[in-house]
């Protein structure tokens, strides 16, 4: 495992778009682990792989209460409102509030391909839904409704 670096606003490839992962291979695995190793070491509850620099669909999150892996995530239901503070790995210094579903429910397959279904509500559905709008190169900064501005 290797802490890899963490991309940060004004890379371009926090804007593009990932790709699905077809075959999970060695290659994938080790990036899911390193990203796991990456988030712990960041302190933060989630990470994409391109904010890692990897265009692909791999999203780890850890509210503290186990890692969550997804491959090719898909969220297939929302419902809701819910607005709340969020910060990102890759917009060092802002925090800010995001109006995002209250529940969601995702689809992925998980690092043995086993297909997994994952419901969340508050900060996990929040967690969902912005690690995979970084899967689409979207940003919580694009979606800010008031900006908390630099923190100490
Ligand atoms: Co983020």
């Amino acid at each position: 495992m290797a802490i890899r670096e963490i991309r940060v606003v004004g890379d371009e490839i926090l804007r593009k778009k990932a790709r699905r992962v077809d075959k999970i291979d060695d290659r994938i695995k080790t990036i899911l682990d390193d990203m796991i190793e990456t988030m712990h070491k960041s302190e933060g509850v989630g990470l994409a792989a391109p904010q890692v620099g990897i265009l692909r669909k791999l999203v780890v999150i850890d509210l503290g209460d186990g890692v969550i892996e997804l491959i090719n995530p898909e969220i297939v239901e929302q419902e809701g409102e819910a607005i709340d503070q969020e910060g990102c790995l890759s917009v060092p210094g802002v925090t800010g509030k995001v109006l995002r579903p209250a529940r969601v429910k995702v689809k992925a397959v998980d690092r043995n391909n086993k297909p997994l279904e994952i419901e969340g509500t508050d900060l996990l559905a929040r967690a969902l839904c912005h690690e995979i709008d970084h899967l689409h190169g979207i940003l919580f900064i694009d979606k800010i409704i008031t900006e908390e501005g630099e923190q100490s």
